[in-house]
Formats: structure tokens, sequence, C-alpha cells
């Protein structure tokens, strides 16, 4: 079924094309100076000090997982209502995850409390995502992690530049991950950024990127190097500058987008506030934020009411989404589990509207009507 209001429509022009075919043009099309300056204009971006493109958030994440030594025997706490790549990387490095509920409907986030309860002398780190670009309580998170000495890696996949005190969000733990999937708010298809500022963590990163390799097939290309040697365990996660050079052209129409994210959101909370029956996530929420998504939250609901009312809204041509269904009740984690009743409520009960920078007043207004009128019905 065709959608006349989709979930989601990518930013993309002419500008992209260009950038596509002139990477073509260069006769350089995998891992090179587009991907360098795609690091580069991340550096610029996030004020961080290193950025190491890579094949996709999923393999960001392994690779922060690696780097931050967590391996088996190892517990990383995390939360559940995420997309199970925020959990998988866990298991990819042999380490056990350990669900966290989040502090709410109004605050979809992990909960620096349930952190905190589920440490054990076998917690080695906590991996944090923003949902919807809305900074985690890295306050509170940071403390805790200093006071156990824990590693922090933020799944900041929803969040290119969300701001959280000052900072940019990906810049206050060990490190994070970006992801540049053709839904994000910076699309290249596939694709993704691994970012630090600790030299030693961002040096392992780019080094595993690549087999472990020396030396880059650009630099020998470039006649740089001639040789290089293995010098680790790593893998092929390097991007590819055709993807790339779309990246740097998303890039720089980011900050627009964004603003223009921002007024969707404003009148979608305005509008919203007419219904008493839903809760908007962060909806008293200062700062800017990505907005890469626009969740809402049914009160006194149930999933088949839930579902029965996206069915309705679908129908009325709206296409809606649900971030997420919980990781730990998926068949590979129900043997781990976890009380998680905050995750399971929001994630039996949420509603993902669309949301992209050309969304119009009017197709906003019809989708509140909509879902209005069936939430009320
Ligand atoms: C929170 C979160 N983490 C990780 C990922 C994985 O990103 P990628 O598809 O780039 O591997 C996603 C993708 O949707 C996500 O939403």
């Amino acid at each position: 079924m065709e959608y006349q209001i989709p979930l989601f429509q990518l930013n993309f022009g002419e500008e992209e094309i260009q950038a596509v075919t002139e990477t073509i043009r260069s006769k350089w099309i995998s891992t090179g100076p587009k991907c360098e300056e795609l690091e580069n204009l991340f550096v610029n971006m996030l004020h961080v000090k290193y950025a190491v493109s890579v094949t996709n958030c999923t393999d960001a994440l392994h690779l922060a997982c690696i780097v931050c030594g967590f391996g088996p025997g190892d517990e990383v706490l995390c939360p559940s209502l995420t997309f199970a790549a925020s959990v998988n990387c866990i298991r990819y490095v042999g380490a056990t995850p350990v669900f966290c509920d989040i502090k709410g409907p109004t605050h979809i986030n992990i909960d620096p409390v349930e952190i905190e309860k589920k440490i054990t002398s076998k917690t080695k780190g906590i991996i944090v995502v923003h949902m919807a670009g809305f900074p985690a309580d890295m306050d509170n998170i940071m403390d805790i992690a200093h006071r156990y000495g824990l590693k922090v890696i933020e799944d900041a996949c929803h969040g290119p530049l969300s701001e959280y005190h000052g900072k940019k969000l990906g810049t206050i733990g060990d490190c994070a991950a970006f992801s540049f999937f053709s839904n994000k708010n910076i699309s290249t298809g596939e694709g993704g950024m691994f970012v630090s500022n600790s030299e030693e963590l961002a040096t392992k990163a780019y080094l595993l990127r690549s087999h472990g390799m020396t030396t880059m097939s650009y630099q020998r290309a470039k006649g740089h190097a001639t040789a290089y040697d293995i010098v680790d365990l790593g893998y092929n996660f390097r991007m590819d500058d055709i993807r790339a050079s779309i990246g740097c052209v998303q890039m720089k129409k980011l900050q627009e987008d964004l603003i223009k994210r921002a007024l969707v959101r404003q009148r979608y909370v305005e509008k919203l506030s007419q219904l008493d029956k839903i809760i908007v996530p962060f909806a008293d929420h200062q700062g800017f934020v990505s907005n890469y998504i626009m969740p809402i939250v049914l009160i006194n609901s149930t999933r088949e009411k839930r579902d029965l009312i996206r069915e309705k809204i679908h129908a009325a041509g709206i296409q809606t989404s649900v971030h997420y269904p919980a990781v730990h009740k998926f068949s590979i984690y129900k043997n781990i589990g976890g009380v998680l009743p905050k995750t399971e409520y929001v994630s039996d009960n949420e509603i993902t509207l669309p949301m992209y920078a050309k969304l119009t007043d009017n197709e906003i207004d019809t989708i509140v009507d909509t879902v209005i009128n069936i939430v009320n019905a």
C-alpha cells in the first residue's frame, strides 16, 4: 500500500546525484578522500577529536565494544527500548547484556537509577541510546560510570547535532556510534561513524575497521605506502567513497533540516496537546535536538488497542511505526529477559508518527486530526 503521508522522506536532490557522479568520475570509489572529508566534517560538527567512517552503525557499535575491552564474562548494561543492534554488539564480543528499564513514558531513555541497581562485580560498561535524538540523563550516567570505573558507549544513531548541556551527543561518553541508514537524519543508504575523544580508542577502531592493516589501499595507490603489516584481528567495516560523497552533501544540509524538523515537532506538540489520552515523550525538553522520530505514547492502553489504532491510521493513508519492540522480549533474548515494566508499557503503547523536514502544516494537521478522531472514537 502506498501511503499518502509516509513515515519518512529522503532529503535528497540534484546535489547528491552530482556528488555521486563526481566520485565515480574521479575513478576512486572505495574508502578514500571522500570518507576522509566526511570524517573531518564530523570532527568539526561534533567538536570531537576523532571520527572513523564505517559500513553502518551496527559495526561502529561492534568496534566500540571491542575497543572498550568488553569480552566474555563481562556484563554490559543497556536499554531494551532500542533497536536490536544496540544489544547485539554486546553479544558479538562475547559479553552479556543486562537490560535496564527506562525512566517512563515522558522520558523514554535508560534510567540511571536502574543502571546503578544492576551493577555487579562483572559490569564493565553501559550502552546509552538517545531516543529520537533526546539526550539520556548523561550527567547521572557519567557520574555512575566514573564511580564504578565503567566505559560508556553512546548509541547516538538518532542524535546527530543534538545538544546536552553545551555538548553534542556522542561526545560525552568514551565513544559513540552514528548511523547513515536511509531513514536517519544523515542518509547514505548504509553507513556509519565511530567517534571518540580518546586517541587510544580511535586508533584501535581505525586499525580494526580494515583488517588490522597498517596501511590502506588509497595510501598505497597514491604512493604513500608500498606495503602493509597486519597487527590485529580486524574486519572489513570500511565505508566507500560513493556513500561518503552523499554523506558530505547531507552533512551540509543537516542544520537546516533539523531546524525545520524542530518546527514540525513544535506544531505536533501544540496540536497534540488537545488530546489528553496520549503522552508526548520529552514534551518539555528545551534545547536543540535532531528529532529523528516523532513518538507518542497512549495512556491507559494495551498493545491490542494500540495495534488497532495503528491499523486505522494506516487505513487513512498515514504510515506509522513502533520504536521499539522491546529487545528483551525477542526470542534470542528471552533467556536473559528482565523485569522492565516501563519499557514494556511504552513498547506496547507507542506509535511513531511521520517526521521529516518537508512535512507541511497541512499534513501535520491531517495527521493530528486523524489521530485525535481515532483515539477518541
Ligand atoms: C538505536 C539504533 N542503534 C543502531 C542502529 C543500527 O544502525 P545501522 O542500520 O546503521 O547499522 C539503529 C538503526 O536503526 C538504531 O535505530
